[in-house]
């Protein structure tokens, strides 16, 4: 049975000692590019508000149809469009929140194409309406939590990511999926402001891509993907942090072995390849107990951080004897 049911995640107490101090995750961002980057920073969330991207003005128009799915979170209150598309990490349009509604329109996501390569049967390559039409697409409301602290309620439109990789037919000697994103310095300009080693890599055991959770993402809000959610293309993965969600992607390869990915390689103490949402396994610089939901008034934003974002009914088994403190 995969249906969710609604959790009781209102009226809890929690301590403040508890609740991540936005100093520490904005020092998440310190890592990227040092001073400079912090006195970016301090003007992002009081920008917000006032953030309209063309391309966001262009969304709630329902273009995608789509099926309703039975692998829904339900009963929590969505996240506003415009919080969505306006509260973003997309570090290849700015380290800002606020950057990438006003920068990510100018991502040129038409022609698009994703090369499928590695341990597969044949190398191939997909273009974007081919993913479209792969399967019918289904709207999928789910639970979104950054490492740094916040939570959203999204409605993705995709389709398991395990549809595809069949369609890549990978070898049995296939044990990793690793994402990598769009990268051209030309478009992406911002690139310049961060020590990241582009492009954005990202990756998955293989039994955790294949899982029906995990959503190859074309759409949001029954529209297609806004550049800064990641446009054309996506991975949501919703019982991991936020940052294992590749965006852009141009790049899907089988590997035998774990793959580098963007935020290990910069820090690999603080963000493991694994990256579960676990309530019990603190940030070295901050606690991972709650969240604070975008967009809700400030006395009911705080929320308890689930295991497994909530989704451990469905995902705790692929890490039974696991030592989740160890492989964090
Ligand atoms: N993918 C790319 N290519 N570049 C990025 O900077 N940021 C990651 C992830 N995927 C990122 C990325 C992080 S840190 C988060 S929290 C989520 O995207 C944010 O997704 P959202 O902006 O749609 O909420």
């Amino acid at each position: 049975m995969l249906i969710r049911k609604p959790d009781a995640l209102y009226g809890t107490n929690i301590p403040s000692s508890e609740i991540t101090p936005k100093d520490k995750w904005l020092n998440r961002r310190s890592l990227l590019t040092g001073a400079a980057a912090a006195g970016a920073l301090a003007l992002g969330a009081d920008r917000l508000a006032d953030v309209l991207s063309p391309t966001r003005t262009a969304l709630a128009a329902g273009k995608l149809t789509t099926v309703k799915s039975q692998l829904s979170t339900t009963g929590e209150e969505l996240t506003q469009l415009q919080d969505v598309t306006s509260y973003n990490n997309f570090y290849e349009f700015g380290t800002d929140k606020a950057d990438p509604g006003h920068n990510a329109g100018i991502l040129p996501t038409r022609p698009w194409s994703v090369k499928i390569s590695g341990l597969v049967k044949a190398p191939k390559v997909l273009d974007i309406d081919s993913l479209l039409k792969l399967k019918p697409l289904e709207e999928r409301v789910y639970r979104f939590r950054c490492v740094e602290g916040w939570s959203m309620v999204i409605p993705w439109v995709g389709y398991s990511l395990s549809e595809l990789i069949k369609v890549c037919d990978p070898l049995p000697s296939a044990k990793f999926v690793q994402f990598t994103s769009y990268f051209d310095r030309k478009v992406e300009k911002w690139t310049s402001e961060s020590n990241i080693a582009w492009p954005y890599s990202e990756g998955l055991r293989m039994d955790e891509a294949m899982n029906p959770l995990t959503l190859l993402t074309l759409g949001l809000y029954g529209d297609v993907l806004p550049g800064q959610n990641g446009a054309p293309v996506r991975v949501i993965v919703p019982w991991k942090y936020g940052f294992k969600s590749a965006k852009s992607i141009v790049g899907i390869k089988f590997v035998d072995k774990m793959p580098a990915t963007t935020w290990n390689d910069l820090a690999a103490n603080e963000y493991g390849f694994y990256s579960n949402v676990n309530p019990n396994v603190d940030h070295p610089r901050w606690s991972q107990k709650s969240e604070r939901r975008i967009g809700q008034p400030f006395y009911a934003q705080r929320h308890p951080t689930l295991m497994f974002n909530g989704y451990g009914d469905q995902v705790a088994s692929l890490y039974n004897g696991m030592d989740l403190k160890k492989f964090y």
